[in-house]
């Protein structure tokens, strides 16, 4: 959107255009899926779709919101005085929720605020917008409020947030790579010691193509909470007859000896999953470094089968995809990404075969899904930020 545009949208909505302009990106993860709950290492990039938001401090108490990306929803308003969760408050619950932790770890935030946001990331598509707003309302209130506040300890309450305030309990990862995000490099995060390890990522005649399902994911919460509690009831077996205290430190060799420890066949499977893409993961960031798309790509497709079958939060929707893409000419690897039960997938292709690629996979999900799928070819972009005039918008 234009600077005029926006002036003109802000000032109709808030009379007045005196704003300060943050964008926060989505997120894709290129492989590690799953494993950041159960400390495990994950591979995601923040891309350049994202949400921005266009954000002034009031006098007042009074924070007034508005999303263009929900304006039947209206202008939502509440106080700095009282930031509980209200189910009526819809989307503006991730941004109330940011402000209401920030001000419990003891950040001043003594203003009221004018807040407009617009997102070009899908929403519930699976590309972290949820975490985007998070976000980039973080670092608004640093900025407006000079908090002296590590980006980190953002990153940390916006997982808070959607943990305890909106009820996902969600790992680091979104919030990690919109947060750290680096513009063309990867994040191969440890997410049990957070350490990073930023990695080009050169494809060299290849896009990332993303696509859509456009699924409704109306259980994928409940899912993914179920997931997740499969894994906890596995680590307290396991770590009885083990010296383990996440799942991310058991190596495939390791429960090949304990499996049989778990209670049934559908613990082992999520876990042979959760042990299988960790190790895959690292193996990625090695094939990345070595220049061998092939095997990344190869990679990329064995954890989608892993998803599928073994902790089965894929779907037809996300299966006909995927292995619709893999058929096509000059496709290196595709595969699901993110909580999955709809949302996207991604795929590596040759930049000479994305439109056909796009025509022909578009073609084969209409005609077995009964509706479209959506094709983005994605950029990896940096993360959190202020938006100065120079800068690209
Ligand atoms: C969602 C969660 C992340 C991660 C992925 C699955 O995106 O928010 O924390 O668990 O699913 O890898």
């Amino acid at each position: 959107m234009k600077k005029e545009e926006m002036d003109l949208l802000f000032q109709e909505t808030f009379d007045h255009n005196d704003y300060r302009l943050f964008f926060a990106p989505g997120r894709i993860n290129l492989i590690g899926e799953h494993t950041d709950y159960n400390g495990g290492h994950v591979f995601p990039c923040a891309i350049t779709y994202g949400t921005y938001a266009l954000v002034s401090k009031r006098k007042d108490n009074a924070i007034r919101l508005y999303s263009e990306n929900f304006p039947e929803e209206g202008l939502i308003e509440f106080d700095l005085t009282n930031l509980h969760y209200d189910t009526k408050h819809s989307w503006a619950n991730y941004a109330k929720g940011m402000i209401n932790y920030l001000k419990q770890a003891g950040y001043k935030i003594e203003n009221g605020l004018d807040i407009l946001i617009h997102g070009n990331i899908p929403n519930g598509a699976g590309l972290s917008s949820s975490a985007s707003i998070e976000l980039v309302i973080g670092i608004a209130l640093e900025k407006l409020f000079n908090l002296d506040i590590e980006r980190i300890e953002i990153v940390k309450i916006g997982q808070q947030v959607e943990n305890n305030f909106i009820g996902i309990n969600s790992g680091i990862m979104d919030q990690f790579a919109i947060g750290m995000g680096k513009k063309d490099f990867g994040m191969l995060l440890n997410c049990q010691t957070l350490a990073c390890e930023y990695a080009p990522i050169q494809l060299h005649q290849h896009h990332i193509v993303i696509m859509n399902t456009n699924k409704r994911r109306t259980l994928a919460d409940s899912k993914y909470n179920e997931r997740k509690s499969e894994c906890e009831e596995a680590l307290e077996v396991l770590k009885k007859v083990t010296n383990i205290s996440f799942l991310g430190e058991l190596t495939e060799g390791m429960f090949e000896n304990v499996k049989n420890y778990l209670p049934n066949e559908i613990i082992q499977r999520r876990v042979q999953h959760v042990v299988s893409e960790n190790s895959r993961t690292l193996k990625a960031l090695r094939a990345l470094k070595a220049n061998d798309l092939h095997e990344f790509g190869q990679l990329m497709d064995a954890s989608h089968c892993s998803l599928r079958d073994d902790y089965e939060v894929t779907g037809k929707e996300l299966d006909t995809l995927v292995e619709t893409a893999w058929n096509q000419k000059g496709v290196i690897g595709a595969r699901m990404t993110g909580a999955g039960f709809g949302g996207c997938a991604i795929a590596i292709v040759e930049k000479e075969q994305v439109e056909q690629f796009i025509d022909k996979v578009g073609a084969i999900y209409k005609e077995k899904i009964g509706y479209e799928a959506t094709f983005y070819v994605a950029s990896i972009g940096d993360g959190a930020r202020e938006l100065t005039e120079e800068e690209d918008k």
